[in-house]
């Protein structure tokens, strides 16, 4: 890659998403595991991305495939050993790539000792470390807030006679973020990472790690109906992105800053307004609070060009910007917005301005994979039966090849694959010009060698109907990138530039090195991106 001085890796690189459970299996027992993302490596070093997240691959009860945590410093024996750990780190880095962790610093596992000696008395010196309140004097809870995979978000502890809160299961105990010896322990953790080499941080559910002091109600949300998960019942005003959540953000931040170009990124869900305010006051904050926009919004030419203006507006002064299109908690984007339309979307995410953050399997065209009832394995999913919510489709095993299980496993997978995966595999893609695979590699060597596209400007162009169209801007190079996100064949013509240039990438590879002049016809579900003669 040319070198972006004035950039650091995470802000000119491509991040790509390892739920590790999924990922590559080497021992057969049908669970994904480390020594299988060092056999992929290869396959991550072709397709360009330049670092790897890994979803949790610690020690852990397995209540929510690993956000439940025992112990934070260890590996759990399903994805191998310490020793394999620092042998895929150090792999990772020789090929020049980065690796990211999951930490998951809000809640731990009840089998965690911190949890276990915290419950074990009300006396416990770690008592406070989490959320013990009493009950009301009718023997309720203490407040009305709920769990984000249902019920409500307290569970009695019959031996002590309290409550203790939890945003997700019971068996994942909310820590206490007020407590400085909670914040001490888990900066130690970072600590022990970054010791190591790792290359920095996805931070689980950051905006959930403090919570009101007073502990007071959270009020009804108006635009709730029965669809919806019963969390969205209530907004969640006291028990989530609270205040004193910069103060932990740029504490963590601090502990990151001690180690040279390491990266904290945060998961929130929020509106962008209040997103933007987790980079900090002086761009103290996370790094890259990741932006969901893509998942959430519908997919419309119209709403996503404002919201992507909305968002480079919101910006706050040097806070670098970031996107995502899928990850394991929502549904696979070419499942969403169908096959054709993925390809359009893939162009979006790897030519807006700001990190892209890709999901295993997505650079292939996996679909969400229907799970029969009885095989359900998310929380989620079996927490809220009828409504549709198992995060189970978009976790299936990645597809290397069209054998059994797809070359994922040798033994039973932990989660079925899709009937048919003759096409939707690495190996029958990697040399079809006109398949996902070899779009995804060629957007991502395009991005790698114009630097308009890794770090230019970005600049909105008038557009119609389905059609989205920007310009990203370096130096003297302009390049202008029209997606139609429709259906139907449609003109582009921009009302305010003389457009002249040449197709550099297309989702039909056909269009490329072709002249365009004045107007456009866009074929159904097209994105070009066109280098404009100046
Ligand atoms: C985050 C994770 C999700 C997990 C939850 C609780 O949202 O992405 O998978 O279930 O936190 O840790």
């Amino acid at each position: 890659m040319a070198a972006d001085k004035n950039y650091l890796w995470w802000q000119s690189g491509i991040i790509y998403q390892i739920y590790p459970r999924s990922f590559q299996d080497s021992n057969g027992d049908g669970v994904g595991d480390l020594q299988g993302i060092r056999q992929r490596l290869d396959y991550l070093q072709w397709l360009g991305v330049d670092a790897v997240w890994v979803s949790p691959i610690y020690p852990s009860p397995m209540a929510d495939f690993g956000y439940d945590i025992s112990d934070y410093t260890g590996i759990h024996p399903l994805f191998g050993t310490m020793a394999d750990f620092d042998e895929l780190l150090q792999d990772v880095h020789r090929r020049g790539m980065k690796l990211i962790l999951d930490l998951v610093p809000n809640h731990t596992s009840d089998q965690h000792p911190w949890f276990l000696e915290s419950r074990s008395s009300k006396n416990n010196p770690k008592r406070d470390w989490y959320i013990w309140e009493d009950a009301k004097p009718d023997g309720s809870a203490p407040n009305n807030w709920l769990s984000v995979f249902g019920g409500s978000g307290w569970e009695w502890d019959e031996q002590t006679g309290q409550f203790y809160y939890h945003a997700f299961l019971k068996e994942q105990p909310d820590l206490n973020w007020r407590n400085p010896e909670v914040q001490q322990a888990m900066f130690d953790v970072m600590r022990f990472w970054l010791d190591k080499g790792v290359d920095g941080f996805r931070v689980d559910v950051m905006w959930h790690m403090i919570k009101d002091k007073q502990l007071r109600d959270n009020p009804p949300n108006p635009d709730y109906s029965p669809e919806m998960a019963t969390y969205e019942k209530l907004t969640p005003a006291f028990s989530t992105d609270q205040p004193e959540i910069h103060d932990i953000v740029q504490k963590m931040r601090q502990v990151t800053d001690a180690y040279n170009e390491r990266v904290l990124i945060g998961e929130i869900y929020l509106p962008i307004h209040r997103l933007v305010t987790y980079y900090g006051p002086d761009n103290n904050g996370a790094h890259l609070p990741f932006n969901f926009m893509l998942l959430n919004l519908p997919w419309n030419a119209r709403q996503i060009a404002s919201a992507v203006d909305e968002y480079e507006g919101a910006l706050p002064e040097g806070g670098w910007p970031n996107w995502v299109l899928g990850n394991h908690d929502k549904p696979r984007i070419a499942s969403r917005v169908g096959r054709a339309q993925a390809r359009v979307a893939a162009m979006l995410l790897l030519t807006l301005r700001g990190t892209p953050t890709l999901y295993y399997g997505d650079e292939i065209e996996m679909t969400d994979v229907a799970i029969p009832a009885d095989e359900i394995q998310d929380p989620q999913g079996l927490n809220m039966p009828g409504l549709n919510l198992s995060r189970d489709p978009a976790r299936t095993p990645m597809q290397w090849n069209d054998a059994e299980n797809a070359g994922f496993t040798t033994g039973t997978p932990w989660l079925r694959l899709p009937p048919n995966n003759s096409r939707i595999n690495v190996e029958k893609q990697k040399d079809d010009p006109h398949a996902m695979l070899s779009l995804y590699r060629r957007l991502i060597a395009l991005r790698r060698s114009e630097p308009a596209l890794r770090t230019g400007d970005y600049l909105p162009v008038m557009a119609e109907g389905n059609v989205m169209a920007y310009l990203r801007k370096h130096e003297d190079t302009k390049l202008l990138i029209v997606l139609n996100m429709g259906h139907q064949t449609c003109y582009f013509k921009p009302g305010n530039m003389h457009l002249q240039g040449t197709v550099l990438l297309a989702t039909d590879p056909e269009r490329e090195g072709k002249l365009v002049q004045e107007q456009i016809i866009l074929q159904a579900d097209e994105g070009l991106i066109i280098r404009l003669q100046l």
